[in-house]
């Protein structure tokens, strides 16, 4: 029976747990994933950790009805503490991390992850802030501690780029990978071309719907899309590319006029990420780009994210599917914890493999 210990409780964090209790049968029968929350600490909303068990409906009614964490009731609760006291003094052996997003300091989440990491216990986040600005840092960190830090959420959510990468096409080299990795502003340039809508209407919409981030700046300025960027050029091409150091256009200045001129050509604009292996570097961009209607990329529509890997030995691969939402991105945790779940003997106490071990993410010696 895996403790999880849940670090942040917003939309994402609520999503997860729904999976977890409505899927528990099932995770137990075809998986024998077996996990009880053991914790809950949210910087703003409070906290509880109760060793015997949290009960999900019940805590998840809590929520809604707008009470603070602490106030839940629980046998042998604890409340009061912070994360990282919170991930130090519970039993828990698996740390969910899905606090608020700072793409430019990567904190506090960064040191709630080397925290769990320090303590051996095992990481699934959706945070994008500590792998764009930490990576290897934090690999590191995992591996001195034997455990295993997982983060498929962190781009495209739930639609499962990193494991796509590091078992299918696994052997492949990959030479780029481009496409579009904002829902926010793919939602917003369709509805433009699509509804005739006005930009502010369009990103209006798209905050209502829950696509946007709390500052849509992230969004429409193309940092959340960035942030992805490296992300992708640091783990897949093992790049040192910064958030300052990758050129980067938003899309606030594309108007109306603009997406019929290219229509009328028949292109249509996308905002592109982009890492490419050139030379032996690696180079990368965000930028909104005039794509023609062939390509697979300009046919993704709304708040959809695709990314197009190229590759030497299966040529281009594109993969389509949600890169934001409360289910989607909570199933995301699901994938890394059920991950974890297979692989998590595969750092023994002397450092060597275990049966389960699988490419790219054990860190034995
Ligand atoms: N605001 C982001 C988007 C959420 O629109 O794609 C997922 O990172």
């Amino acid at each position: 029976m895996h403790k999880i210990i849940m670090i942040g409780c917003g939309v994402v964090g609520q999503g997860f747990l729904q999976i977890l209790n409505d899927t528990a049968e099932h995770l137990r029968t075809k998986y024998d994933f077996e996990a009880k929350l053991v914790a809950v600490s949210d910087k703003m909303k409070g906290s509880i950790m109760a060793e015997e068990g949290i009960d999900i409906p019940t805590f998840l009614a809590h929520l809604e009805a707008g009470k603070p964490i602490g106030e839940f009731q629980a046998p042998g609760a604890i409340t009061g503490l912070g994360p990282i006291e919170t991930i130090k003094q519970s039993s828990g052996d698996m740390v969910v991390e899905v606090s608020f997003t700072d793409l430019k300091t990567g904190e506090p989440a960064t040191s709630y992850l080397k925290a769990a990491l320090k303590a051996g216990k095992h990481v699934a986040t959706t945070n994008k802030g500590p792998p764009a600005n930490f990576f290897g840092e934090l690999q590191d960190v995992a591996c001195q501690n034997n455990a295993i830090l997982k983060y498929e959420g962190v781009v495209m959510s739930g639609t499962p780029i990193f494991n796509l990468l590091d078992n299918c096409l696994a052997g492949n080299d990959v030479q780029e990978i481009k496409g579009i990795l904002n829902g926010t502003t793919n939602f917003i340039l369709t509805k433009m071309e699509n509804d005739g809508m006005s930009y502010t209407d369009a990103l209006k919409l798209a905050q209502e719907l829950g696509y946007a981030e709390a500052d849509p700046t992230a969004d429409v300025e193309g940092f959340d899309a960035l942030a992805k960027v490296i992300i992708l050029g640091n783990i897949v091409m093992g790049a040192n590319l910064t958030m300052d150091s990758v050129p980067r256009e938003g899309i606030s200045n594309i108007s109306s006029q603009d997406i019929k001129g290219a229509a009328t050509n028949g292109l249509r604009y996308k905002l592109i990420g982009s890492v490419k292996k050139v030379n032996g570097k690696v180079e990368a961009y965000v930028k909104p780009v005039k794509l023609p209607l062939s390509d697979p990329l300009a046919g993704v529509a709304g708040a959809m994210n695709a990314l197009t890997f190229s590759t030497d030995l299966s040529g281009d691969v594109t993969i389509q599917g949600p890169g934001a939402g409360k289910i989607e991105t909570g199933f995301a945790i699901l994938i890394d914890l059920l991950a974890i779940h297979k692989e998590s003997d595969c750092c023994k106490d002397d450092g060597t493999q275990g049966s389960n071990s699988q490419n790219g993410s054990c860190c034995c010696n």
